[in-house]
């Protein structure tokens, strides 16, 4: 019970925060931020802007709290689109990408039935831990009297298309969907446009010219903060195996091509070998396991980086390190900055995270939510355009990620409220060392 009334408490906050950006208190503080180039894969998006929104500012001006209570059951909490959002998402920038709202969407206007569908529960602990929670609070918030109809597509992609049919058949007029599969949801953008109905991409880029925005980090830039971490922290001629996500999740291969642009010319030279490199359906993380293995008995054991794509995957790749005493010995990334996560890093046995604040996205997605309920789009929301396979720019809204290891996590997520100390602490056991300490207390 104390449980529920604090995820409520922290819920209703939050979504206070998120009405606050949503009605646009544009009092951004603005710093430059690194553009990131975004070399066009053929079959991978091309960012070709970096900035967090206008929105994370307002968001991340607004104070909030925090809390993160984690629930098997889900759902839970959260926290924070806190003053410190502007600390950790540090470079913002106000950004201007002309963008006004697409005709032919009509049905959006004044919708009170907003769809949100997300892509999976178990191989990021995030989608129903924040995403999920957090959407509907800031979407009640920005519309009041809004029947949100969710669903969670647990991985099929086929599932996620009946879900966004079921939807739209229950008088959805907006949908916001995390795709499971960037090339199939193109069939949800086309049945919503049949009935007016705007999709907006959450997260994860939808592969269809009629998709009317795109949210989500620079995740180009979050391979890159991977890939540089590794680039700092290498010695000659280690060995690198590469374990990324799902191919059909575009995200994926974004993370790839950041990562690549920073080991690509260290392989070249052989300053690093890669050694092995595969990518993982479904983001599965046992599967991660078992490739971790397989890299490892190919190698016999000789390998001492392990990228990792996300934190999900790192654990099951520790445990594989684990079992032969490699844990601590082996350099692995991850992103996410779930609680897991946090908890291998001060164990020692992860060296990195990317920490990507949700309570900005999330922001972001509700102004745009809002705008198309308004029938009027305010300049500041979108800063990016992202190239689509076919080329086409969608007119999207980043935000920026933060690279985290063991000397920021009081600094970032925790000074946020992303993720709390009783949560990070609880159930480490049997730890001494002195990030620990500093963390934890003794
Ligand atoms: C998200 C990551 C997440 C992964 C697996 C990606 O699209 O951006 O945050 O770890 O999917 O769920």
């Amino acid at each position: 019970m104390l449980h529920k009334h604090k995820r409520v408490l922290a819920v209703s906050m939050l979504a206070i925060s998120l009405l606050l950006a949503a009605c646009g208190d544009n009092t951004a503080t603005t710093a430059p931020v690194a553009t990131t180039a975004a070399p066009a894969a053929t079959t991978a998006a091309a960012t070709t802007a970096a900035a967090t929104t206008a929105a994370a500012t307002t968001a991340a001006a607004t104070t909030a709290a925090a809390t993160t209570a984690a629930a098997t059951t889900a759902a839970a909490t959260t926290a924070a689109a806190t003053t410190a959002a502007a600390t950790t998402a540090a470079a913002t920038t106000a950004a201007s990408v002309s963008a006004s709202l697409p005709a032919g969407f009509d049905a959006a206007k004044g919708c009170k039935n907003v769809g949100v569908l997300l892509p999976e529960t178990d191989s990021s602990a995030r989608w129903e831990q924040f995403d999920h929670p957090l959407l509907e609070a800031g979407i009640k918030a920005a519309i009041p009297g809004v029947t949100i109809t969710y669903a969670n597509a647990s991985n099929n992609a086929d599932t996620q298309q009946n879900q966004a049919e079921a939807a739209l058949s229950k008088g959805a007029c907006i949908l916001v969907v995390g795709a499971k599969d960037a090339d199939k949801a193109s069939a949800i953008v086309q049945k919503a446009k049949a009935a007016k109905v705007p999709v907006i991409a959450y997260d994860r880029l939808i592969q269809d010219d009629d998709l009317t925005f795109y949210v989500s980090f620079d995740n180009v830039k979050v391979g890159e903060i991977q890939g540089q971490y590794i680039v700092d922290h290498h010695k000659k001629g280690d060995k690198v195996v590469m374990i990324n996500g799902s191919k059909t999740d575009n995200n994926a291969l974004l993370f790839y091509q950041g990562a690549m642009n920073k080991l690509k010319p260290l392989y070249d030279s052989g300053e690093l070998v890669k050694v092995y490199d595969q990518y993982t359906p479904d983001w599965n993380n046992a599967t991660a396991q078992t490739e971790m293995e397989a890299a490892l008995t190919q190698q016999k054991n000789d390998v001492q980086i392990a990228y990792v794509a996300n934190d999900g995957m790192a654990n099951t790749v520790i445990a594989a390190l684990k079992a032969q005493k490699l844990n601590g010995k082996v350099l692995v990334t991850g992103q996410d900055a779930t609680v897991a996560g946090i908890q291998n890093i001060i164990a020692g046995d992860q060296a990195m995270s990317v920490y990507k604040a949700i309570p900005l996205e999330v922001a972001s997605t509700v102004q745009l939510v809002k705008a198309f309920y308004d029938g009027n789009l305010p300049s500041g929301i979108i800063n990016a355009t992202t190239k689509n396979s076919n080329g086409k720019e969608i007119p999207s809204a980043l935000s920026v990620p933060v690279a985290l290891d063991g000397t920021n996590i009081l600094t970032t997520v925790v000074k946020d409220g992303y993720a709390t100390k009783a949560d990070i602490c609880k159930g480490l056991t049997g730890i001494t060392n002195d990030l620990f300490k500093t963390i934890c207390g003794s």
